[in-house]
């Protein structure tokens, strides 16, 4: 599905070039979720925004991105184009930053569909009601005239999770998804997040610097800190018994009772920390 070799990407500054992500290595299957854990600066939204075709035009990169047998990494804009949205898509960080605040949710979740598909405004807009529904978003047939500013953090954000279901792609890139959300909030868009993400059988890619999230979601984990990767694994055998002292820093940062398992965590497959 998603094949990164020896990624790095330098940024030219004024004592010469500065390297911020050094030599990563990484990938992910079918339906397999990743999780990508660092302090801030580390790399993850730089590694995030290669693999969609988005870094600064001032970036330079070198190694290998291959999507489905493709290789990404100098590909013309108007292949990204088509791959952006409709096989990968993003949900970020801060969903008001994300969104038009000048459109209705609806309008927005529609766009996609109606320009990639060339559905009709009104077939688009029962797609979007039905994503809207799918994302449990209530009171969807209210909801989809909302704009942005209406709504609470926790619905746009879960207005971001149609916008990227919209084109029914097979990888989908969250960085720090909910890191804008209450915890409670958190973890009800985390819940959807990972409930659809198995029903549809997509590849995530979730970005977050905080463990405890990793820890639910991830079947996998990728630890980074300055651009480089500190140790990757099974999450459940990284978090039982972390092999980087970074890691273990990481570990021991979280609050006790988000940890409480991990050191004893069951085998794998089991719950983790839920
Ligand atoms: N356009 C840019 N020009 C120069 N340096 C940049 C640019 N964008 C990011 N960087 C640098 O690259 C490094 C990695 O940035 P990145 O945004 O990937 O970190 P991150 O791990 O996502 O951090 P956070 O958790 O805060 O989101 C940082 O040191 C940052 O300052
Ligand atoms: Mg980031």
């Amino acid at each position: 599905m998603l094949d990164i070799r020896s990624l790095t990407i330098d940024f030219p500054g004024p004592d010469g070039r500065r390297r911020v992500v050094d030599d990563v290595s990484l990938s992910l299957g079918p339906g397999e979720t990743l999780g990508i854990v660092g302090e801030s600066g580390s790399g993850k939204s730089l590694l995030s925004l290669a693999t969609i075709g988005l870094l600064p035009r001032t970036a330079r990169v070198s190694g290998s991105i291959r999507f489905e047998g493709r290789e990404l990494l100098g590909l013309a804009e108007r292949d990204l184009q088509r791959i952006r949205g409709a096989r990968i898509s993003m949900i970020f960080q801060e969903p008001m930053t994300a969104l038009n605040p000048a459109m209705t949710a609806g309008a927005q979740i529609a766009e996609g569909i109606r320009l990639h598909r060339r559905a009709s405004r009104r077939e688009a807009r029962a797609e979007a009601l039905a994503l809207m529904e799918l994302v449990r978003i209530p009171d969807p047939a209210r909801r989809i005239d909302s704009y942005p500013h209406e709504m609470s953090g926790g619905q746009r954000q879960r207005v971001g999770i149609a916008i990227a279901l919209a084109l029914r792609p097979r990888l989908i890139i969250a960085d720090e998804p909910t890191t804008a959300l209450d915890v409670t909030v958190q973890k009800e868009v985390l819940d959807i997040l990972d409930e659809l993400v198995r029903e549809m059988g997509l590849s995530l890619v979730l970005i977050s610097h905080d463990l405890g999230v990793i820890a639910r979601m991830a079947d996998r984990v990728h630890v980074m800190r300055r651009g480089r990767t500190m140790e990757e694994g099974e999450t459940a055998a990284v978090l039982r018994n972390p092999a980087s002292a970074y890691t273990r820093e990481l570990l021991d940062a979280m609050p006790r009772r988000a940890r409480r398992g991990f050191h004893i965590a069951p085998a794998a497959g089991g719950e983790v920390s839920r």
